[in-house]
């Protein structure tokens, strides 16, 4: 990958990445143990994440996928998420799990949470890969999560700067960014 050591700090690692994940995939296993599981992945941020959880999982489940999205300057949500693609299955038999890359201010998940609560499912819960406690805004915590990372602007793994990066398949920090 041609990337600029000067501008990046490796955070998580592939291999810690993939053996997290396997970690998360045996929780959610156990935890979802005769339930009727559906995930939703939170796109475009959660795709890599997703796609490796749902196949950590040994498990009956079904996928979907909704778009949200936050408008602000780039590196900071503006607070006001909007949905941009939703589910439009009948949720009340299902025990979801909503997959997201990163729980920052924790608004976008506070509001899709919301949203989906709406949609009375059977059980309502979150995961996501990053966490972030410093930021939060919300009192909404991820019932899983992959690791806890410090104040940091992250990328990688699907992760986006400036809309690129998301393949790159570790998460690094971007060093080089005076608001941080
Ligand atoms: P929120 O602030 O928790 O609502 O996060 C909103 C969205 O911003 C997340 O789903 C990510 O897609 C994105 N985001 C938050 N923090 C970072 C970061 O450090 N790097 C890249 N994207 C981020
Ligand atoms: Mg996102």
């Amino acid at each position: 990958m041609n990337i600029d050591d000067k501008k990046w700090e490796v955070l998580c690692s592939k291999e810690e990445i993939e053996d997290k994940t396997q970690e998360l995939g045996r929780r959610l296993t156990e935890d979802y143990q005769g339930r009727n599981l559906y995930v939703i992945s939170l796109l475009r941020g959660s795709f890599i994440f997703c796609a490796d959880l749902v196949r950590t999982i040994d498990l009956k489940l079904k996928v979907n996928f909704m778009i949200s999205s936050s408008y602000g300057d780039g590196l900071q949500t503006s607070g006001k998420v909007m949905i941009d693609k939703d589910v439009e299955e009948d949720l009340t038999e299902f025990d979801v799990l909503l997959v997201d890359d990163i729980a920052d201010s924790g608004l976008t998940l506070k509001h899709v949470m919301e949203h989906l609560k709406t949609k009375n499912p059977k059980s309502l819960k979150s995961c996501v890969l990053l966490n972030k406690p410093s930021r939060r805004l919300t009192d909404l915590e991820p019932d899983y999560f992959g690791f806890t990372i410090p104040d940091a602007f992250v990328v990688g793994y699907g992760l986006n700067y400036g809309d690129h990066y998301r393949n790159i398949p570790y998460v690094f920090i971007v060093t080089d960014e005076d608001r941080y």
